[in-house]
């Protein structure tokens, strides 16, 4: 198992779990085209985000994005994990875990990094378990949202 920041010639893969997590997640079909750009758009341009992929040979198992978010209060950036899926057969073998954990290790070294976060749709009560087994908790924040 490897993990790496994804290459530009992972983007399809990736458009393809995306589409693959909402369905599964949220029962949402996403537009495929809007996910390709949208995916494109954070090669595109890497202050809006990287892309980490977990990979058996040369076969991506998954991928995450992290987006990073300037915190005032602690004068840093709080990385945002997002977009998150590991493919079925691949499950509960330790690979998100080997994400977190090269992720929490870079977050630990770098002192202008303070922390991680991620939200979770309610329903999902498996990744919620997961999350709560490497050790997040739930802070004392509700998120409210207004999407166009
Ligand atoms: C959530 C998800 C990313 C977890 O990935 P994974 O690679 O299977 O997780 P890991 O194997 O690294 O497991 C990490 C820990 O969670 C536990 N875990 C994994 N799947 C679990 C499950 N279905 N139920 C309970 N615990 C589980 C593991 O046992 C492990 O704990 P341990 O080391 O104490 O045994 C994966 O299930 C997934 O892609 N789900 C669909 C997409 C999704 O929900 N994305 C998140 C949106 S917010």
């Amino acid at each position: 198992m490897n993990v790496r920041k994804a290459r530009k010639n992972d983007a399809e893969q990736i458009t393809q779990f995306q589409i693959l997590m909402a369905r599964e997640t949220e029962k949402m079909e996403l537009d495929i085209e809007v996910v390709r750009r949208g995916v494109a758009g954070v090669f595109a341009e890497p202050a809006r985000g990287t892309y980490w992929v977990v990979e058996a040979k040369v076969q991506l198992l998954g991928s995450m994005l992290v987006i990073p978010e300037w915190s005032d209060w602690r004068c840093g950036t709080v990385l945002w994990i997002h977009s998150l899926y590991i493919k079925p057969p691949a499950r509960k073998q330790g690979l998100f875990r080997l994400l977190y954990q090269n992720l929490k290790q870079q977050v630990i070294q770098d002192p202008n990094l303070k922390g991680l976060r991620l939200y979770v749709d309610k329903t999902n009560s498996v990744a919620r378990e997961v999350y709560e087994k490497l050790g997040m908790n739930r802070d004392h924040y509700e998120m409210y949202e207004w999407l166009k």
